[in-house]
């Protein structure tokens, strides 16, 4: 045992190492793009160099003059690609913007696509391309002149009921104080390692994408419909994905054009997109803006909240978050209102990012929990114990679990809190400020719908098949664990296949729903192969295990076993005379439509949980971080960060600790260093690359120290598993932000805090 391979307590599995590490590490691991096709050719995308208008001509003389060329596509010749309606507003609902023009909706969009015999020869074309445009004056963001608002409660159901209770204006204006204020955050690029890559081959009618995904039958099923090609002609493989964040959940124009091409070119067509047409081409976390009024009694209960918020979106589509619907849950506010709008600006549609909804808003609610317990003299610890809740302050609803405080004790213990002194500016170490900050991380428990399929070998070897992804989060290895510890097998007799359309559908890996739903859906199916082994073992004329009662039987290390008495599973494999027993398993949320698994096989996941279910379904945490702010130049370290997170079962503590450990050092960069900057009048992205993008490298991150608050909730899902892969980096932004507060006496509310802000 390690910090990295924490030991177990309390209802967490073993830190098994991760299936697929020594692939991954080795070069063996085939990502999308390394997948061998025979004969490609390569496509490089031709991207708008304006924000907004038209494109009046596209001059190709050039570029078909350079050898190799093979064919280029713009909106003349790729009328026959479908355009799809997807259902319009909610965080699960995107268009992006699908023609390649003529009309052109942000900078960076797709206006046309080379294909030649070499990458080179496409890319040359590609800049010998002349466009003609007719350019329109464009507004980049929130203050720009042109830019249109709407409120989201008007646009779809998901958010006609976005949280109200009570009468805030009477609250706050009997509170004895009130913070009111503004938060901002930017817009940010999830620049995954992995670049946006699409590989297509036709056999006769049958499509193969290999494309790096968080859900193969979204993708499956979503390409075929652009296609106008039936779904069973359609595979998707992803079996490993170089990072997402969310930035590969969804189908983009990309995936259509280049099976288009590859169709009509008869010949595998493979895209490998550059790093600054990541940023266009895909999606991105919208800037937002918060208003909030926050009043609380001298005593510190809180009496209303409100929080009003502005969420970026492109012209044609309505993508909103609205993280209040979480915000609104965490604290027992007395009244509240919530409002959301989406502000329409001339860029590319947003949409997930890590934690969508819950990182902006959480962010804007914990800094003015922050701003109050500050001007209310209270420890924020305290404040938050004195507004700690087990119910839905807007629907009385309980929470299945809620471990918030048992979070903050144990943080703040390891982080020694007890020691700060509450004055701004009062603790320092020579010429650096230091400052102690707190927030609470928050996230929804998802539960999909899932299927799995699991086939056990009288040896003892174990195959788990479900199209899921593992993004690096360890989900080969998590739901390997459930199969070996159901089945009484060795870890290391599992063998997980995951991310093939041809497997098993499961949800898209967002929400962080994977480990619940597929763990859950392996359970189902290793206990139809169980009841098969026992019913055998127990019904046999003899051996060891005759006449016992089924109910006392278990699998464990290689037998079927009951008290005192066992049977190796081969044995019970004779009894049953069949080589291998295989089971098929589904498994829905409670709730769920009685097509939900049909629709799961057309691409259409289920979702439950959060605020939605009997009950209200959350994970918690608590941050604690430490920064020094120099006094001079005011430069800003973080050199220790702690946090404590309840999870309901963890099924890994290794992969667990480092979801969680990664989520605090982007919370950190969200804080301090991330931030897409728009050109403000030619409304381009600046800093579209590594260099100028600014991400934590080892000397910004030091010590972060995740602690697992053992906790058990049967309501969640049969796993009893509430996700950890978007928890970590909640909170973290307010803790730093608080932090630097703390250190400074100055409020810094639009994110990143950089140091030219203090100065
Ligand atoms: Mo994650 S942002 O829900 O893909």
């Amino acid at each position: 045992m390690s910090a990295a391979a924490p030991q177990p307590l309390a209802n967490m599995g073993a830190p098994e190492p991760r299936m697929d590490g020594r692939a991954k590490v080795t070069g063996e691991a085939r990502y999308p793009s390394d997948m061998p096709v025979s004969n490609p050719a390569f496509a490089f995308l031709v991207t708008s160099a304006i924000a907004k208008g038209r494109i009046n001509a596209i001059d190709q003389m050039r570029a078909r003059a350079v050898p190799g060329v093979l064919d280029i596509f713009t909106h003349e010749n790729t009328g026959d690609l479908k355009e799809i309606k997807f259902a319009s507003g909610g965080a699960g609902a995107s268009t992006s913007i699908q023609q390649l023009g003529p009309e052109v909706f942000h900078d960076g969009q797709i206006i046309a696509m080379v294909v030649a015999d070499t990458f080179e020869a496409a890319r040359e074309a590609a800049y010998a391309l002349k466009v003609d445009y007719a350019e329109a004056p464009a507004a980049p963001s929130f203050d720009s002149p042109g830019v249109e608002t709407e409120d989201v409660t008007q646009l779809h159901d998901s958010a006609k009921d976005i949280p109200s209770v009570g009468d805030v204006e009477a609250a706050l204006a009997g509170a004895d104080v009130v913070v009111d204020a503004q938060y901002g955050t930017p817009t940010q690029h999830h620049n995954p390692i992995e670049l946006f890559t699409t590989t297509c081959v036709w056999n006769g009618d049958r499509l193969t994408v290999h494309e790096p995904s968080q859900f193969m039958y979204g993708l499956k099923n979503n390409v075929a419909r652009k296609l106008d090609v039936g779904p069973e002609q359609v595979r998707t493989i992803s079996h490993f994905v170089g990072g997402a964040f969310g930035s590969k959940a969804q189908l983009t124009p990309r995936t259509g054009l280049v099976a288009f091409a590859a169709r009509k070119l008869h010949r595998p067509v493979k895209l490998v997109a550059t790093r600054d047409q990541g940023f266009t081409i895909a999606t991105y976390r919208a800037e937002t803006r918060h208003r909030i009024r926050l009043g609380a009694r001298r005593d510190g209960k809180l009496v209303g909240y409100e929080h009003e918020g502005f969420e970026i979106t492109s012209r044609p589509d309505k993508y909103f978050v609205a993280g209040v619907e979480d915000a609104a849950r965490l604290y027992a506010y007395g009244a509240v209102k919530t409002k959301v709008n989406i502000v329409h600006a001339d860029r590319n549609t947003p949409g997930f990012m890590r934690s969508p909804p819950v990182v902006p808003y959480i962010y804007a609610i914990e800094t003015a929990m922050d701003e109050l317990a500050a001007k209310l003299g209270m420890d924020p610890v305290e404040f938050r114990r004195v507004n700690d809740t087990t119910t839905d302050p807007i629907s009385g609803k309980p929470y299945s679990s809620r471990s918030l405080m048992q979070c903050y004790d144990q943080a703040a213990a390891a982080f020694r809190w007890m020691a700060r002194d509450p004055h701004p500016g009062s603790m320092r170490d020579g010429d650096w400020l230091i400052g102690w900050g707190c927030a609470t991380a928050v996230y929804p428990t998802h539960f999909g719908s899932a299927t799995a399929r699991v086939r056990l070998l009288a040896n003892g070897d174990v195959r788990v098949q479900t199209a899921a992804h593992d993004l690096g989060t360890g989900a080969y290895t998590v739901i390997g664990q459930m199969a070996a510890e159901r089945l009484g097998v060795p870890f290391s007799a599992v063998k997980t296949e995951l991310g093939d359309s041809e497997l098993p559908p499961a949800s898209v890996a967002g929400g962080s729903n994977t480990t619940a739903s597929c763990c859950s859906a392996v359970m189902k199916a290793c206990h139809a192969i169980r009841a098969k082994l026992f019913h055998a073992a127990a019904t046999a004329n003899e051996g060891p295990l005759a006449g016992q009662q089924i109910s006392g039987l278990t699998l464990r290390d290689g037998k079927v076993a009951a008290e005192g008495a066992e049977e190796p599973l081969a044995e019970t494999f004779k009894r049953l005379g069949v080589g291998a027993i295989e089971e098929y398993a589904e498994s829905a949320p409670p709730g769920a439509p009685a097509d939900a698994i049909a629709s799961l096989y057309a691409g259409k996941p289920t979702l439950s949980g959060g605020a939605h279910g009997k009950k209200l379904m959350y994970a918690f945490g608590a941050e604690f971080v430490e920064v020094r702010v120099h006094k001079d130049t005011c430069e800003i370290r973080v050199p220790r960060a702690v946090g404590a997170f309840a999870g309901g079962r963890i099924m890994n503590t290794r992969t667990a600790h480092s979801q969680l450990m990664g989520g605090m050092i982007w919370g950190i960069s969200s804080a301090l260093h991330e931030a897409t900057e728009i050109d403000p009048v030619r409304a381009r992205y600046v800093n579209d690359n590594l260099a100028d993008y600014l991400v934590p490298v080892n000397a910004d991150v030091q010590a972060v120290d995740v602690i697992l608050v053992p906790e058990v909730d049967p309501d969640v899902n049969p796993a009893g598993v509430k996700g950890l892969g978007e928890l970590g980096n909640v909170g973290t932004a307010a803790a730093v932000s608080n932090a630097v507060y703390h250190a400074t006496g100055r409020r810094i509310r639009q994110l990143p805090i950089r140091l030219e802000k203090l100065l």
